[in-house]
């Protein structure tokens, strides 16, 4: 069903929209414009794998790691949480713990698919849209999270100026990502497993052959994304203050920025 790579012009890799996470991959689709759709209609035919697919990513951690960056970065009890591009809601359910409040949290993606998972295992209010278009009021939300789905947006300006939007003056966005490893080993290690073992382990654990083209793009997507000091720059240039960038492993990343008080 989903196109697999295939040779291309190496200059077409060059063709590139200013402010996009990562240029057109021809692999996949052609033209910028049909980014969104490919994407969306990628994670609608996947989401029944997709937590099975995190659990083989990131070795049965991922669940535990969400919670402990989410009460590091300072999510407590009462707070007003909007869960971006909340998928099936991995990273929802783990705020909805800390909040204890399940109406607190709120997820939106704009994947059906996605949401319809989310829905069997989230209570939390959930709706359908995209980053650059959040469908809520001015200075609703204490925090904003955006779980590995930065390289997904359009552009990183009009992204991050919505997300400001719609957060509390003294509110915190935090975005987690996979950044590019910077040593050759790690790098080469991380490609196989996304781009051989992962599809691998997916055909053989559920025959589910669109999982391995999810995996494909999502490190083709890594690969090609612009690096860590651009997203710094445009979450600064989109008037986020405080703005600060932890990794882990050379792999993890977490994107930290505030919204000033006025
Ligand atoms: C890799 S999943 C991440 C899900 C979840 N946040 C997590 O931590 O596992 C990426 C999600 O981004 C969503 N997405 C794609 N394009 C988006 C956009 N423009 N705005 C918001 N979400 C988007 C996809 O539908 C998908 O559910």
């Amino acid at each position: 069903m989903w196109p697999h790579p295939k040779p291309h012009e190496p200059d077409e890799r060059r063709v590139t929209t200013p402010g996009a996470p990562h240029p057109v991959l021809p692999d996949y689709y052609r033209r910028a414009e049909a980014r969104q759709a490919f994407v969306t209609a990628l994670f609608d035919s996947t989401a029944t794998q997709y937590d099975r697919l995190c659990r083989l990513m990131s070795l049965g951690s991922g669940q535990r790691y969400r919670g402990w960056v989410l009460r590091r970065t300072g999510l407590r009890p009462g707070m007003k949480l909007l869960d971006v591009a909340t998928g099936t809601g991995l990273v929802a359910r783990a705020a909805t713990s800390v909040v204890r409040n399940s109406h607190a949290v709120i997820g939106i993606d704009p994947s059906r698919g996605m949401l319809r998972v989310a829905r069997t295992t989230l209570s939390s209010p959930l709706a359908q849209g995209c980053v650059e278009q959040l469908p809520f009021r001015a200075d609703v939300f204490d925090v904003l999270t955006m779980g590995y789905a930065l390289r997904h947006a359009a552009d990183l300006e009009i992204a991050f100026c919505e997300c400001l939007r719609v957060m509390k003056p003294g509110g915190w966005l935090l975005i987690l990502e996979i950044s590019r490893p910077a040593a050759v080993w790690l790098r080469t290690v991380i490609r196989v497993y996304f781009t051989r073992l992962l599809p691998w382990l997916m055909r053989v654990g559920s025959g589910h052959g669109d999982s391995g083209v999810l995996t494909r793009y999502y490190w083709e997507t890594i690969e090609n994304c612009v690096p860590p000091e651009t997203i710094l720059e445009a979450l600064r240039r989109s008037g986020f203050v405080d703005v600060r960038l932890n990794t882990f492993g050379g792999l993890l990343a977490e994107y930290v920025a505030v919204k000033p008080r006025r």
